[in-house]
């Protein structure tokens, strides 16, 4: 296993036969899910496409992005909730939050189509004025209305520069590969496409074309990570929920969640991690948020919000538990340099790394939050690389499943999202 599952922090809110008393329903569900039988079960691609994604689509992600790389400053990527999420929380957590800045050779990747602020769509195009840059816009359905309207503004964006001719081939389409009003444009313009899989709903698609053109894009190896799902698509195929972390954790979040723990926050220990926090916190939310029930998933990032949600977290209203991802070696350390004349008393730290600090404060802060009432579930990587991504990915994805299925709503529609859309066209039309 690359990813283990440490219980010392919630037994005392859990026992053992609690566990044990979920695991007739986990079998069930594993079978449900298997079979493709139960609610939902048009949408289950996901389970196996780390194993079935076809070779010619990988071979034409990979051209694509190597052309990309050789002709472009900047990719913007376009798109919005499980369109992009994906794409960036692996890019900023195997690269660097800070990927746009640092010193690389492959193309800056900036993320538009995921607000509809006319403000931060003027800031990219100013960034992009005297830049090579390529576009590749991302929807499922091709009538999402951010996305769109950001895909008009780059797309004349691009026209202008390079004229109609040049600019078509800077445009990158992933779309339904059959319907929609994204698929006809591409289709009439000749844009390059690449296919989402009418079994993979948005929030499960990151190991499609969808996050692994922009993935590429960033230099990133886009097999390793599928190598990584597959492992783990075998690891979590026990149906035993004793023997099978990912069940645990589905069926540990059940417990927690009947003993009024409505709130998980996932925390992270490394700023790399935030954005796969806001991916994992749309894969639950939009998936177990139905039918007036579901925990709210949240997310914090330590040690910075322990200055500002700190309190609320040990001595708030009992209703959160937290599962924390932590990284057990990261790849750059820093050692803290002694002071000759210790100025601000921090030479007991002196000499050592940085990641030892970030460890005492991790430690200390489980101690904490556990004994203040916040049962906490722990997620040991052992280091961040491809591989390890992949195989947390499906690790969510699949307990993310079986959550579903135990609390009892369809994991994988999303109905109460069309509300406020709605709404909105109502009075945009008016
Ligand atoms: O998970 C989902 O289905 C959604 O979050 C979608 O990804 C999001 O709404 C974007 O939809 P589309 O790809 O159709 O533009």
């Amino acid at each position: 296993m690359f990813l283990k599952l440490i219980t010392d922090h919630v037994n005392s809110f859990v026992s053992e036969h609690e566990i044990e008393n979920l695991a007739p329903f986990i079998n069930t569900n594993h079978e449900l899910l298997n079979n493709k039988t139960g609610p939902g079960n048009n949408y289950l691609g996901w389970l196996d496409i780390a194993k079935k994604i076809n070779s010619k689509t990988l071979e034409s992600i990979t051209n694509a992005a190597n052309k990309i790389k050789s002709d472009s400053d900047i990719l913007i990527v376009i798109g919005i909730g499980g369109s992009y999420l994906g794409a960036r929380a692996v890019i900023e957590m195997i690269k660097s939050p800070l990927y746009n800045s640092i010193n690389k050779k492959n193309p800056d990747i900036y993320f538009a189509g995921t607000n509809i602020s006319s403000s931060y769509l003027s800031s990219l195009l100013e960034i992009c004025k005297d830049k090579d840059v390529s576009i590749n816009v991302i929807s499922k359905s091709g009538s999402t209305i951010e996305p769109g309207i950001a895909f008009r503004v780059f797309r004349e964006f691009l026209e202008k520069k390079y004229g109609k001719e040049e600019s078509k081939s800077r445009i990158y389409v992933t779309t339904d590969e059959h319907k929609g009003k994204l698929k006809e444009l591409a289709n009439h313009n000749n844009y390059q496409t690449f296919p989402i899989p009418d079994d993979v709903g948005g929030r499960f698609s990151v190991l499609t074309a969808v996050g692994l053109l922009p993935i590429a894009v960033a230099g990133i190896d886009i097999y390793e990570l599928l190598n990584g799902a597959k492992a783990a698509m075998y690891d979590y195929n026990n149906p035993s929920v004793l023997k099978n972390d990912c069940y645990k954790y589905a069926a540990l979040r059940n417990c927690l969640y009947r003993k009024n723990k409505l709130i998980e926050l996932l925390v992270c220990y490394e700023p790399g991690l935030n954005v796969f926090c806001e991916w994992f916190k749309q894969l639950f939310g939009e998936s177990e948020g139905k039918d007036q029930k579901g925990i709210f998933p949240s997310s914090v990032s330590f040690s910075t919000d322990l200055h500002s949600l700190g309190q609320y977290i040990q001595d708030g209203s009992r209703i959160l538990f937290e599962t924390v991802l932590d990284i057990k070696s990261t790849s750059k350390d820093l050692i803290i340099q002694p002071e000759d004349n210790d100025f601000d008393g921090l030479n007991f730290i002196a000499n050592k790394p940085m990641s030892f600090v970030n460890r005492c404060a991790l430690e200390g802060t489980v101690a904490a939050h556990t004994k203040g009432g916040v049962p906490n579930i722990i997620l040991e990587i052992p280091e961040i690389n491809e591989f390890n991504t992949g195989y947390l990915i499906f690790f969510f994805e699949k307990a993310c499943a079986m959550s579903g299925y135990l609390l009892g709503v369809n994991p994988f529609d999303q109905p109460g999202v069309e509300f406020y859309k709605k709404n909105m066209f109502s009075l945009l039309e008016s």
